[in-house]
């Protein structure tokens, strides 16, 4: 069951494979957010990357959260969800001229990711307001493509140029009012965030015009049955003590932001995908290698091809029956293209949905249309209805534009 209606149902109606997230889940992960922190004022702003469905925007505002956007496409369409320019933080990485025009004129929060790009936006635009990405050489426990703030990683001005931002914002008049930095992501380790905090809080010390500091996201969510999540009611305490700590010596209250983008969205969605072939393959051994193989792949959710992420899959048609080891596997032309391998799951036949757990964070947001495939439907379901959020896409679509 999704949100009060059946898996098997849903793929009955939307065919598969499909998307489907549960808005109610959406609602309380965004609220329980905006508890763990008590200080304020304090803000959240949704990493849109995440899963940017217009309809998930939609429920992320009325939720009274901002938007993290990393490109100007997230910025429309955070604008065309209703959000306020000022509710919108974009960060860009390597971003084009074009884009700082389009964000300044938009009127969004700019943070800039560069000392190159923080003298551009100071010649075009001097005497003017934006927000800098810093990075505080701060390592954290995740996988190494994951991790965004040391000083190997291409993200941010390090905290060790603090002067030349200074030097820089002086000479066109800039005034910083934020200071932004983001850990890495999926991240259980409290401690590793306190870490960077310091070093950020220590370097916004040396700016007199903040109106915020945002510490970006990265909360670890747990993909596995029995895993535990992080004790974000204890970094929550911790970090607020810590800022008001900062704001009596810096002499103002500022505003926290955080950018939480996993955390809202990860456990509300499921990918759903018919078995069409199961091979049970006999080994010399006399071992039986088990193959499920499904009408979806790694185009549609990459995260097992792509970092070795599990997610957790259980069988729809027969979820408490006695299981068998299965590789599931997708239909694209890759050894690699796999969304479970070695799982206990209940033994299937021809025909069963499957459905891939955690898969609303970074899902179909990194889908692509390798071999050719179509992007799968998404769908809304609450309290017992589901709606179609996102039609699936047709060949037409896909050879749009070709010549
Ligand atoms: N803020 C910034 C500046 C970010 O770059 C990100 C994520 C977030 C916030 C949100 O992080 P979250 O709370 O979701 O951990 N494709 C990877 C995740 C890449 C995240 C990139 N940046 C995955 O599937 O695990």
């Amino acid at each position: 069951m999704i949100g009060g209606v059946l898996a098997k149902d849903l793929v009955r109606e939307y065919k598969s494979p499909l998307y489907v997230y549960d808005e109610e889940i959406i609602r309380k992960n965004i609220r329980a957010f905006q508890g763990y922190i008590t200080y304020r004022p304090f803000s959240v702003y949704y990493a849109m990357k995440a899963n940017p469905n217009l309809s998930v925007l939609k429920i992320v505002k009325d939720e009274m959260a901002g938007i993290d956007a990393v490109s100007a496409n997230e910025v429309r369409l955070a604008l065309k969800a209703g959000f306020l320019p000022r509710q919108i933080i974009y960060t860009g990485s390597n971003i084009t001229d074009e884009e700082m025009d389009f964000a300044k004129e938009a009127g969004v929060i700019i943070n800039i990711d560069s000392l190159s790009r923080l003298e551009k936006f100071g010649i075009r635009y001097p005497n003017s307001e934006l927000c800098v990405r810093i990075n505080p050489n701060a390592k954290a426990s995740t996988h190494t493509h994951l991790v965004t703030a040391t000083d190997d990683k291409k993200f941010g001005v390090s905290y060790r140029e603090i002067g030349r931002i200074k030097e820089t914002a002086k000479k066109h008049g800039l005034r910083v009012i934020g200071v932004h930095a983001h850990l890495g992501t999926n991240i259980f380790n409290a401690e590793e965030f306190i870490y960077m905090m310091d070093i950020i809080l220590d370097s916004a010390k040396e700016f007199p015009d903040l109106h915020f500091i945002d510490f970006g996201g990265g909360y670890g969510v747990s993909y596995k049955p029995g895993e535990k999540n992080l004790d974000m009611g204890s970094l929550g305490r911790a970090a607020s003590k810590r800022f008001e700590d900062f704001c009596s010596a810096y002499g103002r209250k500022l505003e926290l932001k955080v950018e939480p983008g996993r955390y809202v969205v990860c456990e509300a969605g499921y990918l759903l995908s018919e078995i069409n072939t199961i091979k049970r393959r006999m080994l010399p051994s006399g071992d039986v290698k088990v193959f499920y193989g499904l009408d979806t792949n790694m185009a549609h959710l990459a995260r097992p091809a792509m970092y070795g992420a599990y997610h957790h899959i259980i069988n729809a048609d027969n979820v408490d029956g006695e299981a068998e080891t299965a590789d599931v596997v997708g239909n694209a032309c890759e050894s690699g293209d796999f969304l479970g391998k070695g799982r206990k799951i209940a033994k299937a036949h021809e025909g069963d949905v499957l459905a891939i757990l955690n898969a609303g964070a970074y899902g179909y947001s990194m889908s692509s249309n390798y071999n050719l495939f179509a992007r799968p439907a998404e769908v809304m379901v609450k309290g017992g209805k589901a709606r179609l959020i996102r039609k699936r896409e047709t060949f037409d679509d896909l050879v749009r534009g070709m010549e």
